[in-house]
């Protein structure tokens, strides 16, 4: 496994690779890797000659007041998961090769940007598309392997990448979840043992909404509330957003179907989770 720094070195290498008629698979990450992040590893060292896997923590699209600093970062630990899983090479830059002095250049997807994450955290989107776009330049990749886990990430990428004629398939990948149904973060590492219990109501919430969406319940004012009461039942968790919306534009729905999408933030102490599911699936 080979790791490179220089945005120059990765990309001559992938464009002798795609020119030799290799297929390359791109895992892009901000590190701190677990299982979510092998387990995208794992399909991509399936589908392409080449896996490469990107580790950077991109300061584009965090907020004022948000975690880049404190953001966990260990290479070591990183380059033991990334190697057991089949990675090629690891791409890591530093903050001013991939934004050197001078740089004004963005990607915007509009619509889809705006609700859930993008109302609660202005920008990010903005910051996420860009290094994704940059990404896919240096690395040339195939295909592109992309977690459900953030969900509307996911959709904002295919729109990119369809939008913009990007020569590059994306795969979405199911969640991976803890034991006990809590889904794997890099930032989960920030709760404490009491809070770690506690953000086990995103995936109480979860399971009780689809169980009433199963039993018959469609009205998402009605489902809204229910996974509402389920979070507030943990005495310090405070709700960002609970909502309903299609799974393919992200649109408000009034009634829910088997491709409705449930998406909750909740902040458990000082740490934001997310999750979601769509109604008709397990999740
Ligand atoms: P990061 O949070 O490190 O996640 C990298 C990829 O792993 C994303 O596609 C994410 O959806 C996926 N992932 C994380 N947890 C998962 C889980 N429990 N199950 C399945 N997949 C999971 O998402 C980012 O980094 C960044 O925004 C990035 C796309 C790298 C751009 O900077």
């Amino acid at each position: 496994m080979q790791i490179i720094e220089s945005v120059n070195e990765m990309q001559q290498l992938s464009l002798k690779a795609r020119g030799e008629g290799r297929s390359i698979a791109l895992v892009p990450t901000m590190g701190y890797l677990h299982e979510g992040h092998a387990s995208l590893l794992r399909e991509g060292r399936s589908r392409c000659d080449l896996l490469i896997t990107s580790i950077f923590v991109n300061p584009t699209q965090f907020g004022a007041g948000e975690d880049f600093e404190k953001y966990p970062r260990d290479m070591e630990r990183d380059m033991t998961i990334a190697a057991a899983a089949g990675v090629d090479i690891i791409f890591a830059p530093k903050g001013e090769e991939m934004y050197p002095e001078g740089y004004q250049s963005w990607v915007n997807v509009d619509k889809l940007t705006l609700p859930l994450c993008g109302a609660s955290r202005p920008g990010h989107f903005r910051g996420v598309t860009t290094v994704v776009c940059k990404l896919f330049n240096i690395i040339q990749p195939s295909v592109a392997l992309f977690g459900r886990k953030d969900y509307q990430q996911l959709a904002v990428i295919r729109r990119m990448t369809s939008d913009l004629n990007m020569a590059v398939e994306i795969i979405g990948m199911p969640i991976v979840r803890e034991a006990d149904g809590l889904a794997m973060s890099s930032r989960n590492a920030y709760l404490s043992a009491e809070e770690r219990q506690k953000a086990l109501c995103l995936n109480r919430a979860l399971h009780g909404v689809r169980s009433a969406f199963r039993g018959g319940e469609l009205s998402a004012l009605a489902l809204r509330r229910l996974a509402t009461e389920i979070i507030e039942k943990e005495t310090s968790p405070v709700i960002d957003y609970i909502e309903l919306r299609d799974g393919t534009t992200l649109e408000e729905v009034a009634t829910t179907d088997g491709k409705t999408l449930l998406a909750l933030a909740v902040r458990v102490g000082r740490t934001r989770l997310i999750d979601n599911c769509l109604l008709g699936d397990e999740c």
